[in-house]
């Protein structure tokens, strides 16, 4: 069975192909129309469930239109408007689901509810965001790094503000594809010592700088993400804002890194809180290929679970 639950539990030779493959499938699609079928048809006659028990835009989208692109076909399903959000068990939940479905996607809260579902399933699981990872998102991420800067390995990639699940998949990341991290925030939102240490035993740097404009330096990569992420409860936001008002990625910080440094958030974006306007919308910005990227990201990870 093919799981794909987390950039660290992944190879980096499959993760490796991956992206490759990601890359060659877009390029291959051209610029067809959305709903037009990719030349190859590997999905056709498989069935994927999408549970979802936190909102999303762009997962949800680019896995749905990914599934048909490649012949296949979706059930998208709402958490709360399953029997698992209200009583049925996660464990009774999966086997059900592999004997009506191929491959199950599912967003989720604690991280232990992927794992049950990964383990009770008869099918691959795929991790479409937990409260402590989101492997999907920077998958999309390395490939366009390297669709705009060729190879990441060896790169600087700083991020700067709360160490959530991005940061840690971006930690994971770090040490599968070999490129150095380096934190910035405030010391309550350090990212889990587990996963710097991850990126550490894979022989790249993983630094934690407080001083943001420190950190910056020499990046060839700059990230955040909201400061308030959909599991922290919204009491935290004020408090959050606090802490990491002097995080905030603006055109003057961007000025003291690389000057072919890409900026990348996985949105959605508090435009004027983790990241100015201008830089979102500037030139150094790759949000929108970063979102668009999900798709053709995500298409490699379901092949690969398939083995197809
Ligand atoms: N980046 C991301 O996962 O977005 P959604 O929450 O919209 O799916
Ligand atoms: N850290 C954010 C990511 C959203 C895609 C969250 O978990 O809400």
């Amino acid at each position: 069975m093919t799981h794909f639950l987390d950039i660290h539990k992944t190879s980096p030779e499959d993760l490796r192909a991956m992206i490759d493959q990601g890359i060659a499938m877009k390029q291959a699609r051209g610029d067809r129309p959305k709903g037009a079928p990719d030349d190859t048809q590997p999905l056709a006659g498989r069935m994927v469930a999408l549970i979802f028990e936190k909102p999303s835009t762009r997962t949800r989208v680019s896995f749905d239109v990914g599934v048909r692109q490649m012949g296949g076909q979706t059930m998208v399903l709402s958490g709360s408007d399953m029997q698992l959000g209200h009583g049925e068990t996660i464990a009774d939940t999966a086997r059900v689901l592999s004997r009506y479905v191929d491959l199950i996607m599912i967003r989720t809260f604690e991280e232990e509810t992927l794992l049950e579902m990964a383990e009770y399933a008869s099918v691959p699981v795929i991790n479409g965001l937990t409260d402590r990872t989101h492997p999907c998102q920077i998958m999309a991420d390395v490939m366009t790094y390297e669709e705009h800067r060729g190879p990441i390995k060896g790169k600087k990639v700083v991020w700067s503000g709360d160490g959530n699940n991005v940061c840690a998949s971006f930690l994971h990341a770090a040490g599968q594809f070999g490129f150095d991290f380096t934190f910035t925030g405030p010391p309550q939102l350090d990212p889990e010592g587990e996963w710097l240490e991850f990126a550490r035993s894979k022989g790249v740097q993983a630094v934690i700088e407080r001083d943001p404009v420190k950190a910056v330096a020499g990046a060839d990569l700059i990230v955040t993400d909201t400061w308030v992420s959909m599991h922290d409860p919204e009491s935290a936001k004020e408090r959050r804002h606090n802490q990491l008002r002097g995080y905030q990625v603006n055109e003057t910080l961007m000025a003291h890194a690389n000057p072919d440094a890409l900026f990348m958030h996985c949105l959605p974006a508090h435009r004027n809180d983790e990241v100015t306007s201008a830089v979102m919308d500037g030139p150094q910005s790759v949000i929108f290929d970063e979102a668009e990227n999900r798709l053709h990201a995500q298409k490699a990870v379901m092949r690969h679970c398939l083995g197809v």
